[in-house]
């Protein structure tokens, strides 16, 4: 058994994606030891229905219970959106999905109370970003738009790239026609294009990414909890953990570039044994 304190934090996503909220989570609480997840081998989770995406979910909190993690963050946008509720009370641990630290923060921050959210089909469809931020600001008014397209292009490294803007320009004349002051980047893929946002939506609109407030929710958790990791007790080389279910090279190339450090070999499990 693992003192709690010790135990990894799950991180989980349908892929590559939560490597930013990862990312997050290693800048603002950096003793912590993490599993990561990365479902590579069910990707894309965004276009599948509601009963898919649960049923993934709950194989990949069975595979996380076996490594005794103290909390889990549910990474990817559209599993927080689709199975979240379903699925919370099936693990006895702290678990967070980054819709509802998101939706927070926009609904606080928004000056004008319209505000824009992008992301998948599924999380666009689940209208839950929505519904969040309409109960914690019942002013305002939510333009969704989801962008099918920017997943592929930021996994095909065209992060600062004319054709990336050409298809920002084009999802974004909605929402900039909307006036909104406030943009969620609703998919762990988007904020690796927050530069290209900035530019086509300029300087006056908010991006709020969610990785960031999911990662300040879960070091509040840790410390409310007393999980914090205590100073020392974690070995460095071991501190990071990579699974995935399929494509172990590309995901550790791409995890190099989010992360900016060397990461250890992915190792490849069958999740559905889960
Ligand atoms: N990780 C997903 C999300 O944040 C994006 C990729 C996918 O469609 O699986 O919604």
């Amino acid at each position: 058994m693992i003192k709690k304190n010790d135990a990894p934090i799950g991180v989980f996503d349908s892929g590559l994606g939560g490597l930013t909220v990862m990312r997050e989570i290693i800048r603002q609480i950096p003793d912590e030891r993490i599993v990561y997840f990365g479902d590579m081998a069910r990707v894309p989770y965004g276009s599948k229905t509601q009963a898919t995406i649960i049923h993934y979910t709950e194989q990949i909190l069975n595979f996380l219970k076996t490594k005794e993690v103290k909390a889990i963050v549910v990474a990817c946008n559209t599993a927080s959106a689709y199975a979240l509720e379903a699925v919370k009370d099936q693990v006895d641990v702290p678990i967070i999905g980054v819709v509802k630290p998101g939706a927070r923060v926009a609904a606080a921050t928004t000056k004008n109370n319209r505000i824009g959210v992008i992301g998948t089909e599924g999380t666009v469809d689940s209208g839950l970003y929505d519904e969040f931020i309409r109960k914690l600001n019942p002013k305002a008014e939510v333009f969704s738009k989801a962008c099918p397209l920017f997943c592929p292009l930021v996994e095909e490294g065209l992060w600062h790239d004319e054709i990336t803007t050409l298809v920002t320009e084009r999802y974004m004349t909605e929402l900039k026609e909307a006036g909104v002051d406030t943009l969620i980047m609703g998919c762990t893929h988007y904020p690796l294009l927050r530069s290209t946002l900035r530019e086509v939506m300029g300087e006056n609109v908010n991006l709020v990414n969610p990785a960031y407030e999911t990662a300040v929710e879960l070091r509040r958790t840790l410390e409310w909890k007393d999980i914090l990791h205590e100073e020392g007790g974690s070995d460095d080389a071991d501190r990071y953990r990579f699974y995935v279910s399929d494509a172990s090279e590309r995901f550790g190339r791409f995890a190099q570039a989010v992360l900016g450090f060397d990461i250890p070999a992915a190792e490849k499990i069958n999740i559905e044994e889960f």
